[in-house]
């Protein structure tokens, strides 16, 4: 599944803590829209879409919360609860976001502009163009 896992520097001193990254184009694509969730109400799900396109950085800046994520072959559950670590998510993967902490923030750095024609809301819509080869 195309995700993954990167770890963020951080700055910790008596004054607390401070974590970074630079958009390093090797590393990762140019950012064009930043958004954030936030009071998600405890039984609440997010996301039950899919991206034809658009790749996103997803960081749980406070709290914790689950990511179920799905490309049409395999499945993963993520934990997202420490601010130093950010999920790559690549288009085409089907996402289901659950279990909010009530203090939860995601924010997440994606690579286009808002576009409701990029999204699969239908998962059987996305799962048929996921297995076209
Ligand atoms: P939605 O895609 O349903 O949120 P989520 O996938 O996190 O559950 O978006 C909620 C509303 O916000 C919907 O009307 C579209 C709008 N929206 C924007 O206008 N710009 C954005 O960048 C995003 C992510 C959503």
């Amino acid at each position: 599944m195309n995700i993954e896992l990167v770890q963020f520097e951080k700055r910790n001193d008596s004054r607390g803590n401070l974590s970074f990254f630079e958009v390093d184009e090797s590393r990762f694509f140019p950012i064009k829209r930043v958004y954030w969730l936030y009071d998600v109400p405890k039984f609440s799900s997010r996301g039950a879409h899919a991206h034809k396109n658009l790749r996103q950085i997803m960081l749980c800046v406070k709290g914790s919360l689950q990511i179920k994520l799905d490309d049409g072959y395999s499945k993963r559950d993520i934990t997202l609860n420490d601010p130093t670590v950010g999920l790559v998510v690549e288009k085409m993967i089907w996402r289901d976001i659950t279990d909010f902490s009530s203090d939860a923030v995601l924010i997440v750095f994606a690579s286009e502009r808002y576009s409701e024609d990029d999204y699969f809301r239908n998962y059987e819509d996305f799962l048929s163009a996921s297995k076209v080869p």
